[in-house]
């Protein structure tokens, strides 16, 4: 019987704490967030880093930028089963700071080995952090809401919604943005 797609992601999980990634962010962590949606997604979502309530429960986008990002899904009529979503940083740094370069570049691997377990045919980067993991040359602010096709995968870089909460004009663009998804996505080979 084929491995599952869910068996090779937990196996990812696991590798993440059996080589001990980012130890000191680990040892201020409560839980690993390592992602979680449906596997077989044509969509994958990345955000930053967990925060307070995804470190208390485990679980990614589940505080008030979730709650945001519940709302868009329901806009295109998705559900957060019908994603993945993920972070490239999978413990919460403390105080809700900045990911570190290092933090970023001990995960990429593993988040690498999710997306390459998952094969979906939309990659939606979510904030600065995440779009500067697979297109370093982008600014968000350039950029933000346009397909970019990269050694044969398409991203869709958009502004993270944590940003957008208290910025009526960006929650807009972002909105806007969104409303486009099903299109991008229908139209990638
Ligand atoms: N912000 C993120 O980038 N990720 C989460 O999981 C929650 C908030």
């Amino acid at each position: 019987m084929p491995i599952t797609k869910q068996r090779q992601l937990d196996k990812i999980k696991q590798t993440i704490i059996d080589n001990n990634v980012t130890p000191k962010l680990k040892s201020t962590a409560t839980n690993l967030v390592f992602g979680e949606g449906n596997p077989d997604s044509q969509i994958v979502f990345i955000g930053e880093a967990p925060g307070k309530n995804e470190d208390l429960t485990g679980q990614p986008f589940v505080g008030a930028a979730g709650k945001l990002l519940n709302q868009m899904l329901e806009l295109i009529h998705l559900s957060r089963e019908d994603i993945y979503i993920t972070n490239i940083v999978k413990y919460r740094p403390p105080n809700n700071r900045d990911p570190l370069t290092q933090e970023k570049a001990e995960f990429l691997p593993y988040l690498k080995a999710q997306l390459a377990v998952i094969q979906p045919k939309l990659i939606i980067t979510l904030g600065r952090h995440s779009l500067s993991c697979f297109l370093p040359d982008l600014q968000i602010s350039n950029c933000h809401g346009q397909p970019k096709r990269y050694k044969g995968q398409v991203y869709l870089p958009l502004f993270h919604p944590a940003a957008a909460l208290y910025n009526g004009a960006m929650k807009q663009t972002l909105i806007d943005d969104f409303m486009n998804i099903p299109i991008i996505l229908s139209k990638i080979a």
